[in-house]
Order: structure tokens, then C-alpha cells, then sequence
């Protein structure tokens, strides 16, 4: 398979007058045709900011320090306006959480995923348009999608509010869709539905999709590989899911898995529960040192290699893969 976007170590901070908050440090990411990828973090772990640098729409006092993306070998940090508008929306786009935020409420729905559609085809008339809304308002399952594109958001409900947010990020065929806890706040079936959908689409379109999530149940049973992301990296990836689950290498990823059902090994907690969702990010050493109960004098000295610990499975633990080691 293609390997087609590469997020290559982005460290990204924010320069508040209080603080300097560090928000990425070192988020890489491979993304191969076919991929469907979760990617769990905890609340205030860096999902959203990944997510805005990826399409480079971090808003300051955000700024990207380092690293790169890179779509087709070429960086997205280096796009012109007009390339750059070009591939958000069109070969990339983004789910958001909160639909109902996120649309315009005075303008009806039609004409807003329209607009969407037109920005990226402008030679396609408003009737053509409206056509290919009807079409995508089809596919992700709204009923009546004929007299439903006249409604206001304030006329749908939050299930189905969420699903307008897909078709407008479905409309213009992406190569890379990201759900940035996209389906949060959703009835479970409605979840299904959107999830079914996305995976779906991959499926048929060999595309990709990234699912940022704090819900590792989502990641098991939509996605084939899986990120665990802690303070603004991700500690641990496993090209399968199923093979994270059964030899999880990292303290902080055998946390989550001890207090996750279903879970086929039962894991210990070995990292303390965030004191706040902000974590201190010590310069030298291991991300996890102030939480991490495993923690030994070379964590503090000197910073774990993110390394392969069997095939396709890394980890970012001085003690990983050294069972008994500590
Ligand atoms: N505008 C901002 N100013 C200062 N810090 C921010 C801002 N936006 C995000 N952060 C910080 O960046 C970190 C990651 O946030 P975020 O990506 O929103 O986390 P997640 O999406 O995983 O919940 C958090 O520590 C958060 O406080
Ligand atoms: S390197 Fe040390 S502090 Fe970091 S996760 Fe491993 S044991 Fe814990
Ligand atoms: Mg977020």
C-alpha cells in the first residue's frame, strides 16, 4: 500500500502570557492507502492540536516549532494559500466533535454542505450542486434528504446534526478523513451508523481515515492499527490492534487496558491518574517520569527511543519489551 502522509515529529507550543504550554512533543505518523487508524488519548492529551496542525490550522498563541507533514513527499508546512485551500476539504478533511457549533444556524443545511462542494468544483452549476448534497445527505442515512436540505440546524437534532458534519466532510471524496472525537455524544447507534459509514468508505474508495478518540472501545472494534498518545505523542503503535491489546508494552498503555472491559490480559495500573488534564513536560527524558510508578533514575536522564519491540509494534518505554527488566 501507498504510503501517502507522513507526520514527521511536530512539536507545537502555546505561548501564553502565564505559560508555555507544550501541547506536541515529537507527533509522528505514518499513513498508508487503506489505513484505518485509531488514535486514543485522554483528555488534554493533544488529539485536537494534532489534528490542526495536520491540516496546518493551528490558531496562535499555537505555533508549530518543528517537524513536518508531508502529503505525497510534499510538506504541507510549505503549501501556498491557495494549495493549502485546496487540500483542506479536498484531499483531506476533518470531522469535528460538536456539530451543532460547527454549523452556521441561520443558513439551511443544503446550502451549506453546497457551499462546501462548490468551493472545491466551481465549474458545477447550484443545480448540479444540490444534486450531489441530496446524494451525499443519502448516504450518510439523514430521511428525506429532499425536503431536509431547506431545514435549519436547529431543525435537526444532535445525532443528526453530526451526520450533516460528515457529508460535508464526505462530499468532495477526501483521501484522508480525521474524526476528531467525532462520534462523543452520540447514542450508540447513531455512533455505529457513523463509524459503519467511514469504514465503509475506506473500504470502497481506498482512502483513509484516522479516528482521534478517548474511547479505546471505538479503536477495537473499528480500526486494524492503533496510537496510544500521551502528552502530545504517541508512546505506543501496533499495526493491529488485537496485538496491542495482548502484549501492551508501555506503563501508560497497560494503565488504560487495566481499567478498559473486555481487555483479554489483565494489566495493573502503572502510571497515576492525571493530577490536572495539563501534565508537566520535563525537558530531558521520558514524557511519562512524573507519573509513571515503574519510573528509574535513566528515565529522568535520558529519553526512551520510540522503539520496535516485536513487528509493527513500538514503544516508547526505556523498559519495553524487557519483561522483568524492572
Ligand atoms: N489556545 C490554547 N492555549 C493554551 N493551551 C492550549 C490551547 N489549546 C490547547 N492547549 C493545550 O494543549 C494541550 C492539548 O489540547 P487538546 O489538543 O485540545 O487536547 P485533546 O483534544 O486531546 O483533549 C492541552 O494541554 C491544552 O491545555
Ligand atoms: S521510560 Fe521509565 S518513566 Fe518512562 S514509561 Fe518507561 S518506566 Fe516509566
Ligand atoms: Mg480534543
Amino acid at each position: 500500500m501507498e504510503l501517502f502522509f507522513e507526520i514527521k515529529d511536530v512539536h507545537v507550543q502555546f505561548d501564553t502570557s502565564k505559560e508555555i504550554v507544550k501541547a506536541l512533543n515529537g507527533f509522528s505518523l505514518n499513513v498508508y492507502r487503506g489505513d484505518l487508524i485509531g488514535i486514543v488519548g485522554e483528555s488534554g492529551s493533544g488529539k485536537s492540536v494534532a489534528v490542526s496542525s495536520v491540516i496546518n490550522l493551528l490558531r496562535p498563541p499555537g505555533r508549530i516549532v518543528s517537524g513536518d507533514v508531508l502529503y505525497k513527499g510534499k510538506s504541507v508546512y510549505n503549501m501556498s494559500k491557495v494549495e493549502l485551500e485546496r487540500f483542506r476539504g479536498g484531499v483531506i478533511s476533518v470531522i469535528p466533535a460538536g456539530a451543532r457549533s460547527m454549523l452556521h444556524p441561520m443558513l439551511a443545511v443544503g446550502r451549506q454542505i453546497a457551499n462546501v462542494y462548490q468551493a472545491h468544483n466551481p465549474q458545477v452549476s447550484a443545480k448540479e450542486a444540490m444534486e450531489k448534497v441530496v446524494e451525499i445527505l443519502e448516504l450518510v442515512q439523514i430521511p428525506d434528504p429532499h425536503r431536509r436540505i431547506k431545514a435549519l440546524p436547529g431543525e435537526f437534532s444532535g445525532g443528526m446534526a453530526q451526520r450533516v458534519l460528515i457529508a460535508m466532510a464526505l462530499v468532495n471524496t477526501p483521501e484522508l478523513v480525521i474524526a476528531d472525537d467525532a462520534t462523543t455524544g452520540l447514542d450508540v447507534t447513531v455512533q455505529a451508523q457513523v463509524l459503519d459509514l467511514i469504514q465503509d468508505r475506506v473500504k470502497k474508495l481506498g482512502s483513509a481515515a484516522i479516528l482521534f478518540t478517548h474511547d479505546l472501545g471505538i479503536v477495537a472494534q473499528y480500526c486494524r492499527k492503533v496510537g496510544i498518545m500521551f502528552a502530545g505523542r504517541i508512546i505506543e503503535y501496533c499495526d493491529s490492534v488485537d496485538g496491542l491489546l495482548r502484549a501492551a508494552a508501555h506503563p501508560y498503555t497497560r494503565t488504560l487496558l487495566s481499567g478498559t472491559p473486555g481487555v483479554p490480559i489483565p494489566y495493573e495500573p502503572e502510571v497515576n491518574a492525571a493530577a490536572t488534564s495539563r501534565q508537566a513536560i520535563s525537558e530531558k527524558g521520558c514524557l511519562a517520569q512524573e507519573r509513571c510508578l515503574r519510573c528509574q533514575p535513566v528515565c529522568r536522564a535520558e529519553t526512551p527511543d520510540f522503539k520496535e519491540i516485536m513487528p509493527g509494534h513500538f514503544a516508547q518505554c526505556h523498559f519495553a519489551g524487557r519483561d522483568g527488566a524492572i
